[in-house]
């Protein structure tokens, strides 16, 4: 039965979160895949407006499955939090699963990614700052602690002591900052196992026999294509595998059950945080789209960078995915433009590129070929059907779904449950 993954294609915040949420109580388990509290995803049902970091976008529909999947890392402070805010709501968030092979962000991960920016200054990511490069690295390390390590003491002491034996020289001797005291990391982490236990659960096993059940299962991606720790722009990304390949690693479900790619696609382009971003804005439009798509980040706060929109790498995201399907996002917030520009292709050092160039050397310097399309004035938010479009409209939305080469089944006019058009189901 099908599997059915989202992704971001572009720098994140396209609005995963609200495609997730639409698909509402169609889907039976939703599964969050890759990253943690880095993420941060708006969802807007009527009145009432929630911002999820760690958990699924699913929590919010009555009925639905809940998972963190074994690739997320998982700050256990940040989901009692989130849970009591939502049980404060009125959510229910008892059907809660989390996997036991998840990994856990430790309190000196997040002090190390803090203390690690600072230390870059010019050459820093812009990080999050909630542990996730670290934690991340702790896994790949073999010095991780996992959500399992949680049920036996004396495992969980010994990882302590073994990831602290090397960063607390590093705190020490390079960064000048008081060294931790395993004993204390690990007080503070038994503190939650009482609570996390009975979420706790081999979710890759869960989630075959919810398939062969014949239920419906979404995983979601935190971050994006281009955040993507392979296929991103690296090293300005997250440190994680947020692509569709990261669907399986992160869940445990094999790419044979895969039956579906959706990517989100914004109408034109954001990003947080620092690296190359060939259509980014430094004016007053810049300004404009900032203002009127609301671009300041769900988790941080920042300012998100905005640009127009970006054919390549909506091309490059229909690649590496394997996309069938995009949603287009923020369309009404292009409104009340006399023309709107799309870049097309790069220009680096005189020579056309059509497709992502293969060096970030080359990324860093492309230079948009933009083609210009013809603007709207219309409010198009109460839209419900394509034929509801100005023309200049419904010619954006299919001159870019040509250009990236793959169906545009949903474009959305606002940020609410109902503002959008359906062009073909995405079940
Ligand atoms: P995510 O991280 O991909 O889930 O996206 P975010 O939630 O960080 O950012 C997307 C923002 O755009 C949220 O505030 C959504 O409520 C909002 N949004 C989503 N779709 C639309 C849309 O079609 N139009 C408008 N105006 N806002 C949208
Ligand atoms: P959602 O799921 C946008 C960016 C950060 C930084 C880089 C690395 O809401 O789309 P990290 O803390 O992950 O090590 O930071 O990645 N970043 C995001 N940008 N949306 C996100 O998530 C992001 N999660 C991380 O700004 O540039
Ligand atoms: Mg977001």
């Amino acid at each position: 039965m099908p599997a059915i993954v989202i992704v971001g294609a572009q720098w994140g915040d396209e609005g995963k979160g609200k495609a997730t949420d639409q698909l509402g109580s169609r889907v039976d388990l939703v599964v969050k895949f890759n990253g943690g509290n880095n993420a941060g995803h708006t969802v807007v049902i009527g009145a009432e407006t929630y911002a999820l970091h760690l958990l699924p976008s699913g929590i919010l529909t009555p009925g639905v499955v809940p998972v963190i999947g074994n690739g997320v890392v998982v700050d256990l402070s940040v989901l009692f939090e989130e849970l009591d805010t939502l049980d404060a709501r009125g959510i229910d968030t008892s059907r809660l699963v989390v996997s036991a092979n998840a990994h856990i962000i430790a309190p000196y991960n997040r002090v190390l990614d803090k203390t690690t920016e600072r230390f870059l200054g010019s050459r820093r990511i812009g990080t999050t700052g909630r542990g996730i490069g670290p934690t991340y690295a702790d896994k790949m390390n073999r010095l991780g602690l996992r959500v399992q390590d949680l049920f036996d003491e004396k495992i969980l002491l010994q990882k302590v002591e073994g990831a602290l034996e090397l960063k607390n020289q590093i705190l020490a001797k390079v960064y000048n900052r008081r060294a931790v005291d395993p004993a204390e990391v690990v007080d503070k982490l038994l503190s939650y196992t009482d609570r996390v236990r009975p979420m706790v659960a081999d979710t890759s096993l869960l989630l075959e026999r919810a398939l062969d059940a014949g239920r419906t299962v979404l995983l979601e991606a935190g971050q994006a294509t281009l955040l993507d720790v392979d296929h991103g722009t690296y090293p300005f990304v997250t440190s994680s595998s947020a692509t569709a390949g990261g669907a399986c690693t992160g869940s445990g479900i094999p790419p044979t059950r895969i039956d579906r790619v959706v990517a989100i696609l914004k109408a034109y382009t954001t990003r947080v945080g620092e690296g190359p971003f060939p259509t980014e804005l430094h004016d007053a439009i810049g300004e404009r789209l900032r203002k009127s798509g609301w671009e300041y980040g769900t988790t941080t706060g920042r300012p998100r960078r905005c640009g127009w929109f970006d054919a390549v790498i909506g091309r490059y995201a229909a690649r590496v995915n394997g996309v069938t399907d995009f949603v287009l996002t923020k369309l009404d917030v292009l409104t009340g433009l006399e023309r709107v520009p799309v870049c097309v292709a790069y220009d680096v050092g005189g020579v056309r590129h059509d497709e992502m160039p293969m060096t970030q050397t080359d990324f860093h310097h492309a230079t948009p070929i933009f083609e210009e399309l013809p603007g709207w004035w219309e409010d198009i938010s109460g839209a419900r059907s394509l034929a509801d479009l100005p023309a200049s409209a419904q010619h954006y939305v299919h001159a870019l779904e040509e250009m990236v080469g793959r169906r545009i089944s949903v474009v959305g006019v606002g940020p609410g449950r109902d503002e959008s058009l359906v062009l073909h189901d995405l079940l």
